[in-house]
Formats: structure tokens, C-alpha cells, sequence
């Protein structure tokens, strides 16, 4: 158990798999009450029964992050059932990589749908929650890639730097209401993201180098908790992390 952990309302989109789904059985396990999001309704039940029977508290709600209907949902039904909503993790993403003169219009705008537009609707969902609590945490996933652009993953970096951009602008606004604002950027973890490359050559290189370099969701998860742990007076803004071996 962790004293600034335990009895938190922890909501967190995109928790069927990899870094949510990591962070989601940590944090329980330190003793949050969680509320997991994702389309995939078989995981994200089977893992708050999970949760449930290890002695944790866990809600599984359906969400298509796209959908801001459904993202309110998600946060409406933790406050309904846990009384409140103390952190906020928008973590669902896709990465899509190909080269623009490839044209796949159709997977820009869903990247931008889910990994942009999906954030915004978290903060609409939490924010005004946290601002009648006068407390509360959002933690925005980020990236790498929200730091450096490289061939092939302009779009993917542009919804990444966007992420930092308006978690920064977010972060500043609320200091009234005594939220506060992380932005998590992991280097290669090991999860399902690299299926989410379906141009054939970006996809060969990046299952290549994640089998090289990606280290286990673990990693995220502490990075998660490290930040949430923290008194209500210190606000870790901003964690970059990678593989030990990850050169870029
Ligand atoms: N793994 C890495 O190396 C790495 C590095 C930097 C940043 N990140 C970021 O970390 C975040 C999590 O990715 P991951 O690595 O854990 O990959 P992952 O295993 O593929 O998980 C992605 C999660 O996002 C959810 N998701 C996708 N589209 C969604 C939608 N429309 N609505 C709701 N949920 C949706 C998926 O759930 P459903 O399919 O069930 O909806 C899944 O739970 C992403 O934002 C990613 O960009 C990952």
C-alpha cells in the first residue's frame, strides 16, 4: 500500500492492454480504486474481476475514447460508484507510421481522433469534477515522439507534441483548483503498440526494433505511481524515460 495512493479514484483509458493495463494493476494493487476504459469490454471486465477478487476496487466501462459521449461515461460512472475522481490517465493512443508522401489520410485523422482528441475529452470529462473537488491529477501519455520527429512518424509526433503542448497549457490554467498535471513520455515498452503500424515497411522496422530495445510495461507503471505518490504540494510536470539501451 501507498499512503498517497491508497483510496484514490484512478480513471484510465486505454486499459485493456499494455501501459494502462500495467498501470491499472499497480495502482490497485498499492491500493487505488480504478476505473478502467477501452473498447475491448472482454478485457477490461476480466481484469476488474481480477482486481476485485485480489481485494482491490475496479470498475470496467466501455469506451471509444473518440466518442466524447462515452468518455464522459467512463468518469461519470467512477464518480457514481467511488464518490469522486482524484486522477485522470489519459493514456489511449495508436501509432500509426508511414511516410506522408504514402498518404494515409484515413489513419491521420484516427490518430488524431484517439491520441489528440481522445485527451481533450478526458480533461472535459474530469475537469469540472476536480475543479468542485479543488483537487485532482490528469497524467497525459505522451512520448518520445513528442520530443523528436523523425521519417515516417510526423503524424504520430505531431499528436505526441501536441499532448505536451496542451497538457503545459492545461497545467498552467489550473493552478486555482489545485490540479495537477504530468505528462509521462516512455521510450520502447514492450505492448501491443507496434500492431498499430500497418504500412508493411515502417512495420518491419519498428517490430524490429522494439524486439531489440522495449522494455516491460512495469516501467511506466512505477513512473505512474511515482508521480501520483508525490504530496499534494510537489507536481512532477514532466517524466521522459527509455530502455537503457535506446539510442534515439
Ligand atoms: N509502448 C510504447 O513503446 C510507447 C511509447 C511511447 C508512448 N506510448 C503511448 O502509450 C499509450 C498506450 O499504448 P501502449 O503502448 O500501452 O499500446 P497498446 O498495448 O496497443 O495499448 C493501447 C491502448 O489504447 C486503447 N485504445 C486504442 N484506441 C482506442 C479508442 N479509440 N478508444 C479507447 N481506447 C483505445 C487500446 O484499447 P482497445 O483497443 O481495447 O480500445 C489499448 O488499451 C499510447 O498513447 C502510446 O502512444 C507507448
Amino acid at each position: 500500500m501507498n499512503e498517497n495512493i491508497q483510496g484514490k479514484v484512478i480513471v484510465i483509458t486505454g486499459a485493456s492492454s499494455g501501459l494502462g493495463e500495467a498501470a491499472a494493476r499497480l495502482l490497485a494493487a498499492q491500493g487505488a480504486r480504478v476505473a478502467l476504459g477501452a473498447r475491448r469490454q472482454d478485457r477490461i471486465q476480466a481484469q476488474a474481476r481480477e482486481l476485485t477478487a485480489a481485494g482491490g476496487k475496479a470498475i470496467a466501462v466501455t469506451t471509444d475514447v473518440t466518442d466524447r459521449t462515452q468518455v464522459q461515461r467512463l468518469v461519470d460512472a467512477a464518480v457514481e460508484t467511488f464518490g469522486r475522481v482524484d486522477v485522470m490517465i489519459n493514456n489511449a493512443g495508436l501509432m500509426p507510421q508511414s511516410l506522408l508522401e504514402r498518404l494515409r489520410i484515413d489513419e491521420w485523422d484516427r490518430t488524431i481522433d484517439v491520441n489528440l482528441k481522445g485527451m481533450l475529452y478526458g480533461i472535459a470529462a474530469a475537469l469540472p469534477y476536480m475543479q468542485r473537488q479543488k483537487s485532482g491529477h490528469f497524467i497525459n501519455v505522451s512520448s518520445v515522439a513528442g520530443h523528436k520527429v523523425g521519417p515516417g512518424t510526423a503524424v504520430y509526433a505531431a499528436t505526441k507534441f501536441g499532448v505536451r503542448a496542451l497538457s503545459e497549457g492545461l497545467r498552467q490554467e489550473v493552478k486555482p483548483y489545485n490540479i495537477r498535471t504530468t505528462i509521462i513520455s516512455p521510450g520502447a515498452v514492450a505492448t501491443e503498440l507496434p500492431d498499430s503500424v500497418s504500412d508493411p515497411d515502417a512495420g518491419a522496422r519498428v517490430r524490429k526494433f522494439y524486439a531489440e530495445q522495449a522494455i516491460p510495461a512495469d516501467s511506466f507503471a512505477r513512473a505512474v505511481a511515482f508521480a501520483i505518490s508525490q504530496p499534494d504540494d510537489v507536481d512532477i510536470n514532466e517524466i521522459l524515460f527509455r530502455p537503457t539501451r535506446q539510442e534515439v
